[in-house]
């Protein structure tokens, strides 16, 4: 983690202006600047940077937040990742906080392992180029299949030589450690491998190099490091594998990785789909092609976290097919996946058995590009199709493919777009509509009762596999208007005098609302909020602390973020609020909001208990129990006594304002 100093730090030098003004042309306007979003597309600008506060927002899509948060969106990084961008530009040496023992173990491993990884990518790529047997074997490899040098450079391809431990021996005499040449899978070291192959001690172990006479591709991660490598043979040989892997390892997790994802993310947003391929070569030679918005799942057929970090970028997948119609019925089941999801998903038949890298090579990048554009079918549609050439007049095979496609069009989880696709398979397949709904409402029935009936530990299971929505999905939890109307003013004006005595004692803004929520035992119910009261207590009697800045560098993202879209409410930013404006100006009867947002979240409080008791007093009143329903009668009544007192302060601070 990042200390918070050095956020700060970051912050001072990485103004807003100065961030958000290298990708968007800003225009004063009053305090404020304006330009157009480049988050979404709009025409007329509703993009807005406040200068003096340190944030953007857009009124058109929502966006918004510090400098930080502007990269995160725009490069799609991590929060620290993020920060360390801004650093770099900046030229801001980062400081990481103090770690336990454990992390920094776990950490440092990470790290080395990344640094081996690093080390590997720049020895091979330099073999390619520079080395005999690089440019003889490796790179007229390359240049044969048509790849262009800057396409080369761009994924850092390489060579490993064809000897037994060539990198392995340059690694170690570079002072990488064999621990992390081992765990990264660079090297095989044969006293502990079953084989047990006779291979004589290189600095004091019997270490080989895995990849020996490949072609190297490099597997990145997000954000451009390099996790794992894929090595290809050269020779055509039926005994050895054509592509040789990393093994799974701390820093990759294949099920969790595309190839490709890094170069593809920005086009990816920019085009609002990414396509779908096969291979390490298919991304490349479309990338060649100026289609940059690929990524492959590397041969495996896709998981729930490749979709995950698929929809992170977009609602909108091409999957790209060579046409081999065993390989396409084998992938379809992974495209349902796909549809679980949410994804609107179009497939590409590539024709005559070509994949997307053997039709770019026979044609030019433009017919590449329309005949992608032109001939993407709708998923459904396709399956359909598909199946219906298979089944011809056999009424068995039709009403096995009518099963199928319901299956299909029963996961989308969107109900309009389901009515859509009933309304199209009922025509294309001659089936009634209200049939189709029939067998849908069947598939659903089952799939609830199967999850009533399972067991407990099976649904702990499924939820670590199962598809969740994207991680940006938003939950609104109920009283969130008032719960952020309080923890708004906590930011903006909790050490603000509130009350002072004829004493002199002071009470401030941000004392009155602890005392208020603990007296009547009131907790927020979102998670954050929580957090960020928690964090609050903890850290205001500090010196300097000033709420709105300490929480929006916060190393934690979750409070930052929500900083950020806290205190840029639309109110806060633009010019045109009639009473609220007023009040900002003016500290003390500002201070007046306090007590209004106090009294307004204690009266949906009260009302929410109101309509629980009403519940439970219609119960018993069913049950006949009568108790119980004189009891609950008793407490409605102290109930409403409290709602008429808490409305009239609530009417008294109101005209106050
Ligand atoms: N793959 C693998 N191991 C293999 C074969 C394939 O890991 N033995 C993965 C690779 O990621 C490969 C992808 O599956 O990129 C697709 O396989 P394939 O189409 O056979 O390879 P291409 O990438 O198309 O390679 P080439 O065009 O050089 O044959
Ligand atoms: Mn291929």
């Amino acid at each position: 983690m990042i200390d918070q100093a050095t956020i700060e730090r970051i912050h001072e030098a990485a103004r807003i202006e100065d961030v958000v003004g290298d990708y968007v042309t800003l225009r004063r306007r009053g305090v404020n600047m304006i330009g157009l979003c480049p988050f979404h597309n709009e025409k007329t600008p509703s993009f807005t940077v406040s200068p003096a506060k340190g944030i953007f927002k857009c009124f058109g899509c929502g966006k918004g937040g510090n400098s930080v948060h502007f990269i995160m969106e725009h490069e799609q990084l991590s929060y620290v990742d993020a920060l360390k961008y801004l650093a770099k530009k900046y030229h801001i040496e980062i400081v990481e906080k103090e770690l336990t023992a454990e992390e920094l173990q776990a950490n440092n491993d990470r790290e080395s392992m990344l640094l081996v990884n690093e080390f590997a990518q720049k020895y091979f790529t330099n073999t390619l180029h520079h080395h005999v047997e690089g440019k003889a074997v490796g790179l007229s490899y390359f240049h044969e299949r048509g790849f262009r040098d800057d396409i080369i450079q761009k994924f850092q391809l390489g060579y490993c030589l064809d000897e037994r431990d060539a990198f392995t021996k340059e690694a170690l005499k570079a002072g990488y450690n064999k621990d992390f040449l081992v765990k990264t899978g660079l090297t095989i070291d044969y006293a502990t491998s079953e084989n047990g192959e006779k291979v004589p001690p290189v600095g004091g172990f019997r270490g080989a190099d895995r990849f020996r006479g490949r072609v190297m591709f490099p597997v990145h991660s997000l954000s451009g490091k390099v996790l794992a490598f894929g090595g290809r043979v050269l020779k055509k040989d039926d005994k050895t594998a054509k592509y040789v892997n990393s093994p799974e390892s701390e820093i990759y997790h294949k099920s969790n990785e595309l190839y490709g994802i890094f170069f593809a993310k920005q086009a990816i947003v920019k085009h609002d789909r990414c396509y779908l391929v096969e291979g390490y070569t298919d991304v490349i030679s479309m990338h060649q092609s100026g289609i940059e918005n690929v990524v492959a799942s590397s041969g495996t057929s896709l998981t729930p976290g490749q979709i995950r970090l698929i929809h992170r970028f977009t609602e909108n997948v091409t999957v790209i097919y060579d046409g081999d119609p065993a390989g396409i019925k084998a992938s379809i089941r992974g495209i349902d996946m796909l549809l679980e999801e949410g994804l609107n998903i179009k497939v590409l038949l590539l024709p005559d058995g070509d994949d997307p890298d053997s039709f770019a090579r026979k044609h030019n990048s433009s017919d590449f590009i329309e005949f992608v554009e032109k001939n993407a079918a709708d998923f459904i549609r396709f399956k359909t199709n598909l199946l219906l050439e298979d089944a011809g007049n056999d009424p068995i095979k039709k009403a096995k493919l009518v099963q199928d496609i319901v299956q299909s069009i029963a996961i989308i989880p969107n109900q309009i777009i389901r009515a859509e696709y009933v309304k199209e398979c009922s025509t294309l397949l001659n089936v009634a509509e209200n049939v189709l709904y029939h067998e849908i409402s069947k598939i659903k029935t089952k799939e609830f009762e199967a999850r009533i009936n399972k067991k407990p530990e099976d649904e702990k299971k499924e939820e670590t596999v199962s598809v969740k929505k994207t991680p940006e999905t938003i939950s609104i939890t109920k009283f969130e208007k008032e719960e952020r109307n309080i923890i708004r003013t906590l930011l903006k004006y909790g050490r603000n005098i509130l009350f002072k005595d004829e004493n002199g004692n002071t009470l401030c803004v941000d004392q009155y609302i602890f005392e208020e929520l603990e007296n009547d035992q009131l907790i927020f119910q979102n998670e954050k909020h929580r957090k960020l009261v928690e964090e609050y207590k903890n850290s205001f009697e500090e010196n300097n602390f000033i709420a709105e800045k300490y929480f929006l560098n916060h190393p934690d993202y979750e409070l930052s973020s929500l900083t950020a879209d806290l205190i840029s409410d639309k109110y806060v930013l633009s010019k045109i609020h009639s009473k609220f404006h007023q009040i900002e100006t003016d500290d003390n009867r500002l201070n007046e909001l306090a007590p209004r947002y106090i009294y307004e979240y204690k009266l949906v409080m009260i009302l929410q208990k109101r309509k629980d008791k009403m519940l439970e007093m219609k119960a018993a009143t069913e049950k006949s129990d009568e108790t119980r329903t004189m009891e609950l009668m008793s407490e409605i009544k102290q109930i409403d006594f409290f709602k008429s007192k808490l409305s009239e302060e609530l009417d008294r601070v109101l005209n106050l304002l």
